[in-house]
């Protein structure tokens, strides 16, 4: 079988893992959210999160009863930061995952009660799915333990204090350092997929110290990822990416590619890759298809 075909399969896991987790009967007087919510959550997205979560925990030879669920959560809460960040108040974007964004559909309140939402469901899928641990201590710290990373990626020392300096960053117009623009791509970005590759670690049973490397994995993946992004943002095709071109341009915001040009961008996707393929070499472990994943990352092109 070849990595695209691979891709393909684990994709559609993903989804069906999503799909089983999430997808709410769009009835009652939350119907309106209920169904933005499924608008949002439910088709589009490339769902690479939950993909390398779950080979995070191949890697280590594992599984567990709250992987599924877990991995459910993390797509909710990275779909919630999407809404949120295509809202007016922010990147003010009219199409994501190939669709009107959330609020263009719904409107403004209604998208901002579906990020709450999904962010609330996230932590209502992982909480409620520590009961399949039974009475297994092991499982159970491991799943508790996964949640706090859950939260902490997520938050204030996570994507969302990436966001917060991102968007202040674009109102003040100020011009970012190199240093200033990757503590935005490490927490806006870099979170959500560390919390994807430490989850999965956790919830197989990693020891301290790959945790550790896994977190370093994941801000180099993230950082190679937003460049990646920033490079779509200039040279992508909308119909590909399903979201528009020249967002950044529009909102003013430094980029990688407004502060080191594309060529340079282009070539620090892939130093970040390798950092990133460097430091899964020194575990004692190996998973060749995820180390597939983070080179075919470096040339996507959505
Ligand atoms: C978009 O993430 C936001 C960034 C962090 C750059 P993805 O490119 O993974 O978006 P989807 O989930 O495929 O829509
Ligand atoms: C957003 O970065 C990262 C998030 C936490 C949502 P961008 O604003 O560049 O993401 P896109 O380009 O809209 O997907
Ligand atoms: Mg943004
Ligand atoms: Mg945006
Ligand atoms: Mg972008």
């Amino acid at each position: 079988m070849n990595f695209n075909e691979e891709l393909r399969d684990r994709v559609r896991y993903a989804e069906e893992v999503v799909i089983k987790n999430a997808a709410l009967p769009e009835e009652g007087y939350q119907k309106t959210v209920l169904s933005a919510m499924n608008y949002s959550l439910l088709s589009g997205g490339k769902r690479l999160r939950p993909v390398m979560m779950k080979e995070s925990c191949v890697l280590f030879g594992g599984d567990h009863p709250c992987l599924e669920a877990f991995m459910a959560a993390l797509e909710m809460i990275h779909t919630y930061s999407l809404v949120h960040d295509d809202l007016p108040a922010m990147d003010n974007d009219e199409y994501r995952r190939g669709k009107k964004t959330t609020h263009v559909v719904y409107g403004e309140d209604m998208a901002i009660l579906t990020g709450d939402a999904l962010l609330n469901m996230a932590y209502e899928t992982a909480a409620q799915s520590l009961e399949k641990c039974g009475d297994d201590p092991v499982l159970l710290l491991r799943a508790v333990r996964a949640l706090k990373v859950l939260a902490v990626k997520s938050g204030i020392y996570g994507m969302v204090g990436g966001q917060v300096y991102d968007v202040e960053a674009e109102d003040k117009n100020v011009h970012l350092s190199e240093d200033s623009l990757l503590f935005i791509f490490r927490l806006k970005t870099g979170a959500l997929i560390q919390a994807a590759l430490m989850i999965g670690a956790i919830l197989g049973g990693a020891d301290d110290d790959a945790i550790d490397t896994m977190e370093q994995v994941g801000e180099a993946v993230g950082i190679a990822f937003q460049i990646q992004d920033d490079i779509l943002d200039v040279n992508g095709n909308p119909k590909v990416l399903g979201k528009p071109v020249g967002s950044d341009a529009k909102n003013h915001k430094t980029t990688y590619v407004t502060l080191k040009g594309i060529n340079t961008a282009a070539k620090d996707v892939e130093g970040y890759s390798d950092r990133a393929l460097d430091l899964l070499h020194t575990l004692n472990v190996k998973n060749e298809f995820l180390e597939e994943l983070i080179r075919f990352l470096i040339n996507r092109d959505r």
